[in-house]
């Protein structure tokens, strides 16, 4: 056989590297996440080695106390591709999960990314929720502000106190943080990020926004990661306007924020309106039978 799946090694890193490079334009984050995939005795990745070489990597992680197979970094080096090795490791990813018991098989990625739509749709995935993001590099300052409801700093508790109470505000219950998309829980918000901040907006008990951020280090440089969840137009951007001034405190030059798809950021905001990418994550699930043939 010219071909076979197993796990990721120690030793494949730097192949990994080299898919990685002309990935998302170099700006891939599976470089930066591979140690802390390989110490996450959740995680469960895979190489595929074609004639002797690795040209495929895919990652399941067993997330929400064992209920959701979350498949993930699913990557081909461009020189492969178009050949069915992302469908092949699907498949392998798929029969893991079962193996490993999960309920249900979900995973994330932008609207465009047909490759990934093809697949979910051979698998029988439906679409579970959308939110837009948006990504501004080379981010320095910001003029714009919106101070209109009153930002303030909560707890981790007072955070997960108002998303219960306000089940409107997180669509189905799933939290959705940078890719990923978790069942709304105590300890899932918890585990988000050891400097994660919570901020509440209110206005009249019913404009209303829980918006959450924090520092992660890309290729070298501080970035600010944010999820905004809003009911109201005031709160909607008045939170956008918080995490943006925390950003700029920061130093960071990069801003990634999700945030729910009613509301526009890209072409509404001065200092957003130039090189910021904006896109719609979509999240995808399967329940069983996650039969492949
Ligand atoms: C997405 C990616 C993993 C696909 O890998 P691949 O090995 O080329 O995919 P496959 O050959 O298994 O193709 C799977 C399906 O997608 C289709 N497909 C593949 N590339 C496509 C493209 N660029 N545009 C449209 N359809 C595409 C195939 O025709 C096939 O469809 P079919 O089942 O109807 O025949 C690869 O392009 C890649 O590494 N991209 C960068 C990272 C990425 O986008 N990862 C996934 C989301 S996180």
């Amino acid at each position: 056989m010219s071909w076979q799946i197993r796990p990721y090694e120690l030793s494949d890193r730097p192949a990994i590297l080299e898919i990685s490079k002309r990935t998302w334009g170099g700006y891939d984050q599976l470089p930066s996440e591979l140690d802390k995939l390989m110490a996450n005795r959740n995680s469960y990745m895979f190489v595929m080695e074609f004639k002797d070489r690795v040209v495929a990597f895919a990652n399941l992680k067993v997330i929400d106390e064992g209920k959701t197979g979350w498949m993930e970094f699913m990557r081909v080096h461009w020189r492969y591709r178009k050949r069915g090795f992302a469908w092949t490791m699907t498949q392998r990813l798929i029969t893991e999960a079962q193996n490993l018991g999960v309920k249900r098989l979900r995973l994330s990625t932008t609207t465009e990314n047909e490759a990934t739509k093809r697949i979910t749709d051979r698998i029988g995935m439906h679409r579970l929720l959308h939110m837009k993001l948006f990504w501004k590099g080379n981010f320095r300052r910001i003029r714009w502000k919106d101070v209109s409801v009153p930002n303030v700093l909560v707890s981790t508790d007072e955070a997960f106190v108002l998303l219960t109470d306000f089940p409107s505000l997180v669509p189905k219950g799933i939290l959705v943080d940078y890719w990923h998309a978790y069942d709304l829980t105590k300890d899932s918000l918890e585990s988000i990020s050891e400097n994660i901040r919570f901020w509440k907006g209110e206005k009249n008990g019913k404009d209303m926004a829980l918006s959450f951020g924090y520092l992660r280090v890309f290729r070298g440089e501080p970035m600010w990661c944010s999820t905004i969840y809003a009911v109201g137009e005031h709160s909607f951007y008045s939170a956008l306007s918080q995490q943006l001034q925390t950003a700029v405190e920061h130093e960071v030059r990069g801003v990634l924020c999700f945030h729910p798809v009613q509301y526009q950021v890209g072409h509404e905001i001065p200092g957003l309106k130039r090189n910021t990418f904006s896109s719609i994550l979509v999240l995808y699930e399967k329940h069983p039978p996650f039969d492949t043939r």
